[in-house]
């Protein structure tokens, strides 16, 4: 152990930070599974997970053994070396994504850069000087200015134009309006979608999975890349280890982020059919890509997930908490959707305040998003206590907030 420690803060001092963020009043100080612990020892159950990223739980000893090993090893050499941990993680993670190739990028917003690149060379190998890609309303891609461009949301994108150009936007879940783009649009050459958006609240297509199997039709037809953003429904969080995998269809290209380093920083962009080949020497890199550290992460993680069908957990776990839900608040006016462990129930009013309330009064841990949404994003190896003490809390604070 070394002798660094952290003074404690100084409220009264100017913060240094750019203040883009909106924090709650509380910081966490250490972790231990499903529970993230206050400096007072105050025990708060965690249904978001640091939104959507330590589905293994925080401090999980397994994969904290790795990286300190890999730490006090060799963190990094650059792509200029043979980085045997990333060859390792890319024939791990092709194997559970059913992909083919793997660029690792360093967050979610830079595997869906390296999608809409994908795309656009895609285009350009055809011969179409300004390739289009369809993307949906509401959708959350990220925040650099190509995903924010490609975001269905006019908040995130404010300020910040001119917006990088080539999107079509329609509503998601809607093939007629992919149809019509297609006669409109002649330069089009890739969809990008999520299969459940998540920052959008929780939405399911009307049409639910199949909507992403009428989706494929289209670009077999026209010869356009399937893009499917799982930088949130990845890495087992709906119950598959991809979403797509509820379908019998397979994405050419495939992000994701987020549960794939459980905390450290790490995303990836895949391809598999038309999206492989695309990209080669010298059109696309990042120091950080693929570090052996965030390599070594990335396989340790699926391995866990492999060995303790953690997979199979979210799935199980994820019906008994919607069923429940759905159940004990049936009088209530509430809509409980989503699959797996990747779950929103839709209040009949805007409700931003139980964040607080289940914090304070009911020490757990929740995302209120699209206004009305209760998100949660718990650990995917919950426990059945853990899950039965989630239900009890939440359906408590609901009914009392809607009574
Ligand atoms: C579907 C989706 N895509 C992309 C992103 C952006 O990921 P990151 O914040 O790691 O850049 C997010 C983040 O919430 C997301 O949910």
């Amino acid at each position: 152990m070394n002798n660094i420690t952290l003074a404690p803060v100084q409220t009264d001092q100017p913060s240094h930070l750019m203040p883009v963020f909106g924090r709650q009043p509380i910081s966490f100080v250490r972790g231990r599974g499903a529970y993230l612990y206050t400096e007072d020892g105050t025990e708060y159950l965690d249904a978001l997970t640091g939104i959507a990223v330590c589905g293994l739980g925080h401090a999980h000893p397994v994969i904290a053994e790795a990286i300190a090993e890999q730490a006090a090893t060799l963190i990094h050499t650059s792509n200029l070396f043979e980085v045997p941990w990333q060859t390792a993680a890319a024939q791990k993670l092709a194997e559970v994504a059913g992909m083919e190739e793997v660029f690792f990028s360093n967050s979610g917003a830079e595997s869906n850069e390296g999608a809409i690149k994908i795309a656009r060379k895609f285009g350009h190998m055809q011969g179409i000087a300004s390739p289009k890609i369809i993307v949906a309303d509401k959708s959350f891609h990220g925040r650099t200015l190509a995903t924010l461009s490609a975001t269905g949301n006019k908040k995130v994108q404010q300020g910040f134009g001119p917006l990088v150009e080539g999107f079509i936007r329609v509503p998601f879940g809607d093939i007629e309006a992919i149809e019509e783009a297609a006669i409109n649009h002649p330069n089009i050459v890739a969809i990008l979608v999520e299969p459940i958006q998540g920052e959008g609240g929780v939405n399911t297509a009307p049409q639910g999975f199949s909507y992403l199997e009428e989706i494929r039709q289209i670009c077999n037809q026209h010869n356009w890349l399937m893009m499917l953003d799982e930088v949130q429904t990845g890495n087992g969080r709906t119950g598959k280890y991809f979403a797509y995998q509820h379908t019998n269809i397979v994405p050419d290209v495939l992000t994701t982020a987020k549960g794939l380093g459980n905390g450290f920083p790490i995303g990836a962009v895949m391809t598999q059919g038309r999206g492989v080949g695309v990209l080669t020497a010298g059109n696309h890199g990042s120091t950080y890509s693929g570090t052996a550290l965030g390599s070594r992460v990335v396989y340790t993680i699926i391995d866990i997930m492999q060995k303790e069908n953690i997979v199979a957990n979210a799935a199980e776990k994820g019906a008994y908490i919607v069923e429940q839900l759905r159940n004990q608040l049936a009088d209530h006016q509430v809509t409980v959707r989503g699959f797996g462990l990747m779950i929103g129930i839709e209040l009949p009013k805007d409700c931003g305040e139980l964040v607080d309330i289940a914090r304070d009064e009911y020490k757990t841990i929740i995302n209120v998003t699209a206004g009305n949404v209760v998100r949660l994003l718990p650990t995917l190896n919950i426990t059945q206590e853990q899950a039965d003490q989630l239900i009890e809390r939440l359906v408590k604070m609901i009914k009392a907030y809607l009574a």
